[in-house]
């Protein structure tokens, strides 16, 4: 692996916040039921199937990084896989999403989840990592993993939720054995994001989905040292990556749990946000357009992907991205479209930046 083209890659300067000629991008779920050929290799493997499979898992990697052009890929997976090994009875029910057979809903339930290694049950990431970069040796390969809190959700949901109602009357009525079953989940997690580093991931991200669905006080009393011990533990790894969405009103803690990277959804403004929170100034930041934008005009697309790359005026360390994952039935061409547009467009230096003082007048 040739590390030295890989750490001069626009995707990794712009990591080390080394000012580049233009943002590097890639997209949330850029591999996905948007894309005709994923469809056709799912309509012969579940979901699961095709995540166990390495080869295919690479392939749909590299298929979707050959494709769109993007600055880095990022493996194909789920973050619910580890709840596959803990033998909790994931499953994803066709149009139900993910479905927990047998959900977490007492102390007992989380004494009795058991000790394991990533590195063994979940060895088919680490393979599917390995041929990646052996098939796209110069190409950044983003590794991840579920948060503590949003894996929590759905063991505890057992599924998909809007409200996350019985995680947050288990967090609040059993918080010892919530602090317990986070404590796990981040141990867990960084065991299986150090694994995947070892076999060759070059950026490493946590998905905390949907932590914006906690008022402040809980995040800080429930959330915050979980996120913070899994930042610590990978610390001096590889760059890490802090992502949720609807963080808008905890983004200041977000941010002081960890990651050199903030992900931010289309809720905030980016360069406004980013110019205003002190414990973001030493980070950089990832977003965050509307993933629903892409259903729109080609040129509606660009026009606010150009205002976004001007809000931000070339201040290193931005990533472009989407606020959260590619939707199905978003057409293909205009997912390219944007990544070309993204990749061509060289902003004045300073044109349309948000900076301190001009927050608020915007
Ligand atoms: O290209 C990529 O972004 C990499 C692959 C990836 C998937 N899931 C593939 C996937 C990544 C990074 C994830 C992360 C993930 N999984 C998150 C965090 C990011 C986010 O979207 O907030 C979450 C919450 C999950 C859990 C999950 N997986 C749900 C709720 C669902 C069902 C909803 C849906 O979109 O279908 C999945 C399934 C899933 N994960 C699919 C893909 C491509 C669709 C499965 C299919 O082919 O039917």
């Amino acid at each position: 692996m040739d590390q030295t083209a890989i750490k001069n890659t626009i995707f990794m300067r712009t990591l080390r916040r080394e000012s580049c000629e233009r943002p590097p991008i890639w997209l949330l779920r850029q591999a996905g039921r948007y894309m005709p050929e994923y469809r056709a290799i799912r309509q012969k493997v579940s979901f699961l199937e095709l995540c166990r499979n390495s080869q295919l898992s690479a392939e749909v990697t590299v298929m979707a990084v050959d494709q769109l052009g993007v600055d880095a890929g990022i493996i194909f997976a789920d973050i619910l896989l580890p709840l596959d090994a803990m033998g909790v009875g994931l499953r994803f029910a066709a149009g139900d999403g993910p479905v927990i057979d047998r959900p977490v809903r007492a102390s007992a339930d989380v004494d009795g989840l058991p000790t394991f290694e990533p590195a063994e049950k979940i060895d088919y990431v680490l393979e599917a990592i390995r041929q990646f970069k052996k098939s796209r040796p110069e190409c950044p390969l983003i590794g991840f993993a579920g948060a503590p809190f949003t894996l929590a959700s759905y063991l505890i949901e057992g599924g998909s939720s809007r409200n996350f109602d019985k995680t947050k009357l288990f967090m609040h009525k059993e918080s010892a054995a919530f602090h317990k079953l986070m404590a796990y989940l981040a141990r867990l997690t960084v065991a299986y994001l150090s694994a995947q580093k070892s076999v060759g991931a070059d950026c490493l991200m946590l998905f905390d989905s949907w932590v914006g669905s906690l008022s402040r006080e809980d995040y800080e009393e429930y959330v915050l040292p979980h996120s913070q011990a899994i930042f610590e533990g990978i610390k001096g790894l590889a760059p890490a990556i802090h992502f949720g969405t609807n963080t808008g009103g905890i983004i200041d803690l977000m941010a002081s749990a960890g990651g050199d990277v903030i992900g931010l959804d289309w809720r905030v403004g980016l360069a406004d946000t980013w110019a205003r929170t002190p414990s973001l100034q030493n980070k950089c930041v990832q977003g965050n357009l509307d993933p629903c934008l892409l259903f729109a005009e080609p040129e509606l697309i660009a026009k606010r992907a150009k205002l976004l790359i001007d809000s931000v005026g070339g201040k290193p360390g931005y990533i472009f991205n989407l606020g959260h994952g590619i939707l199905p039935g978003t057409p293909v061409e205009h997912v390219k479209g944007l990544v070309q547009f993204v990749k061509s467009y060289r902003p004045a230096k300073g044109a349309g930046a948000v900076t301190p003082e001009s927050v608020g007048k915007i």
